[in-house]
């Protein structure tokens, strides 16, 4: 079936709502994104495909996460090729509303606080960005319950897919909907890399070829963690800190491992003393115009 875009919340509701009923669907699943869409946003658009009666894709470039203007008018649009890798994902519906759609009054009075796990790693160095996040993870989550009672009256099954490439973020969205009893689960769809391992993201796209060569210590410093993790030894951040301050373009923001659920650092001790359990090792840093962040899952 061809993709469908719709624009507003009420068109959203009445296809969501046919397409259930047209396809006797007990299932379905939301994809919030920004557009500007890659492999990594394909694999969630793909993993949602596969687990629902029905797929739904929001592209909204959120001003409330923006810090700086330029920032957000900077950010890539590109609809037409979106729409055309959707559809070849199966992806039933796109929503695409403008900013007067998701924000009829303005800026919204009331918001979603993200609280304390907020306030370091990407929190720390870009105030209000969570905040906004998940004000409108919030609304577009509400945009998207699954219009129609697909089986028998039972309410469909609604889930939602954020990839873990973004793990502040997805581990914000599993407290928010645990903490306020949002009724959607949640899917983490682990990170999509490109060949050479550097973690793809819409913003790679502002690398200069030298500046992207130089972005790989991140992937480096990561995996170097991981094997050790792997081997069961001590992580040694320092050497991978060093490899990473080794990269003249590359302007190191944090490193760390930290616990997946809390994301406070973990005990200095496994830096020295061979490594078991869980943890997720993060690391964000500027390179050239762009600050990129990556993270692996640590589990031995
Ligand atoms: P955006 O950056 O467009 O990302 C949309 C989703 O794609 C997020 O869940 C993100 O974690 C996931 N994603 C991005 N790159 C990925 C990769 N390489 N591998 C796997 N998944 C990847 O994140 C946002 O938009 C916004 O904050 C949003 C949640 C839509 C709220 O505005």
């Amino acid at each position: 079936m061809p993709i469908k875009l719709v624009t507003t919340a009420a068109a959203l509701r009445t296809e969501s709502a046919r397409l259930l009923i047209e396809q006797h669907g007990g299932s379905q699943g939301l994809v919030p994104t920004m557009g500007a869409l890659h492999e990594g946003h394909a694999q969630l658009a793909r993993t949602a495909v596969e687990q629902n009666d029905v797929t739904v894709v929001s592209i909204f470039v959120n001003p409330l996460q923006f810090g700086e203007a330029t920032d957000l008018q900077r950010y890539p649009r590109t609809l037409d090729a979106d729409l055309e890798l959707l559809e070849a994902e199966g992806v039933d519906l796109v929503f695409a509303p403008d900013v007067e759609e998701v924000y009829p009054n303005g800026e919204p009075m009331v918001r979603i606080t993200s609280g304390k796990l907020a306030e370091k790693w990407e929190g720390a160095s870009r105030p209000g960005h969570f905040d906004g996040a998940l004000t409108v993870v919030a609304k577009l989550l509400h945009f998207g319950i699954p219009g129609a009672c697909g089986n028998n009256g039972t309410p469909p099954h609604y889930r939602a897919y954020f990839g873990q490439k973004d793990a502040q973020q997805l581990t914000l969205v599993q407290r928010m909907v645990a903490d306020l009893n949002f009724p959607v689960e949640i899917v983490p769809v682990p990170t999509v890399r490109a060949g050479d391992g550097l973690a793809l993201s819409s913003r790679n796209r502002f690398l200069s070829g030298e500046e992207r060569e130089a972005a790989l210590v991140l992937s480096r410093a990561l995996r170097l963690v991981e094997e050790r993790a792997n081997a069961h030894q001590p992580l040694d951040l320092d050497s991978a800190v060093a490899l990473v301050e080794s990269q003249p373009l590359v302007k190191l923001d944090y490193f760390e491992v930290v616990d997946p659920a809390t994301l406070e650092p973990l005990a200095e001790n496994c830096r020295e003393t061979p490594f078991r359990g869980e943890g997720l090792a993060i690391i964000a840093a500027r390179v050239g115009p762009v600050r990129l962040i990556d993270n692996v899952p640590l589990s031995s």
